[in-house]
């Protein structure tokens, strides 16, 4: 397969704002995506925020196997890790993360020395979305666009917590081209970044191996040849045709992850914990 990969975005400037926002911040959110939660978790804050309390939030847990989010929760439990799968759009529910934070932190007047949240996350996994939950406004633009940067916010919730916001960013260099995938497939890099194809034959190969019978309801089709065949007659099917009738790949390959992404294909999880 042909190697996945994109422009990272200001990984310094991004360090620099983690390691300065850290000390000041009394627990840590970090949003995950519930379809791929291990590869989407940022190394980078995993080194920085050393014993820091941090509160695993499953995010878009509404797209993800419910079963799989499930064992998720059970196997970091067992690490000692807060995990909270979550629905971000969901204001009410989302509130449980703050009460997840401060149950992390050590009690006291929160009212004179309010608490002090730091969010982080890989780009297009919910940031905005939970803030804008949990503020009960719109603190900054919810938008699909992967990789978008920001300098950080600080954002009074209510009288007893503020919250950092940190921009969303990937790593530079990903050595597991599985989990790049993962990320490719999932929208967190942003496309023009990307060979689109080549993701989508990659996302029709796991698609295959974990939901079979997802794919033969959408589409019709069997698929149990190659996975670029698969593809190429979802194409073929879909009308994404070129001059003379041939398949657009392109074409074909935003229908499938469009697909995925959106949750047309049912509740799926790209990633399951190790056994
Ligand atoms: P970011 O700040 O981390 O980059 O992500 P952002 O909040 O912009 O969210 C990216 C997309 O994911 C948005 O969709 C948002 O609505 C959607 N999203 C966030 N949380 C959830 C969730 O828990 N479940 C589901 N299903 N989707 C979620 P969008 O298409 O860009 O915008 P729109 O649909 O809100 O118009």
């Amino acid at each position: 397969m042909q190697s996945i990969q994109w422009f990272p975005g200001h990984m310094h400037r991004t360090r620099r704002q983690l390691a300065e926002l850290l000390p000041k911040a009394d627990a840590v959110i970090e949003v995950l995506d519930a379809r791929l939660p291990q590869a989407s978790r940022n190394p980078l804050l995993h080194q920085l925020r050393g014993p820091k309390p941090c509160v695993v939030v499953l995010n878009k847990s509404d797209l993800a196997d419910p079963e799989v989010t499930q064992a998720w929760v059970t196997h970091w439990k067992a690490h000692d890790l807060e995990v909270l799968p979550l629905v971000a759009t969901d204001a009410k529910v989302s509130r449980r993360v703050l009460q997840a934070a401060r149950a992390l932190v050590p009690p006291r007047n929160f009212r004179l020395r309010p608490l002090v949240l730091l969010i982080a996350g890989i780009p297009n996994v919910g940031k905005s979305t939970l803030l804008n939950s949990l503020a009960g406004r719109k603190v900054s633009l919810a938008a699909d666009k992967a990789a978008i940067t920001r300098a950080p916010k600080r954002i009074h919730l209510d009288e007893e917590t503020t919250l950092y916001d940190t921009p969303g960013v990937l790593w530079p260099k990903l050595e597991d081209q599985h989990d790049a995938l993962l990320l490719a497939a999932s929208g967190a890099i942003r496309e023009t970044a990307l060979d689109l194809w080549t993701v989508a034959v990659g996302a029709a190969a796991l698609l295959h191996q974990y939901y079979p019978e997802r794919l033969r309801a959408r589409y019709g089709i069997a698929g149990d040849g190659p996975p670029e065949e698969f593809l190429w007659n979802v194409g073929k099917r879909r009308g994404c045709l070129r001059a003379g009738g041939v398949v657009d790949a392109e074409k074909a390959a935003q229908v499938l992850l469009g697909d995925l992404r959106s949750g047309k294909l049912g509740r799926i999880s790209l990633q399951k914990p190790p056994a």
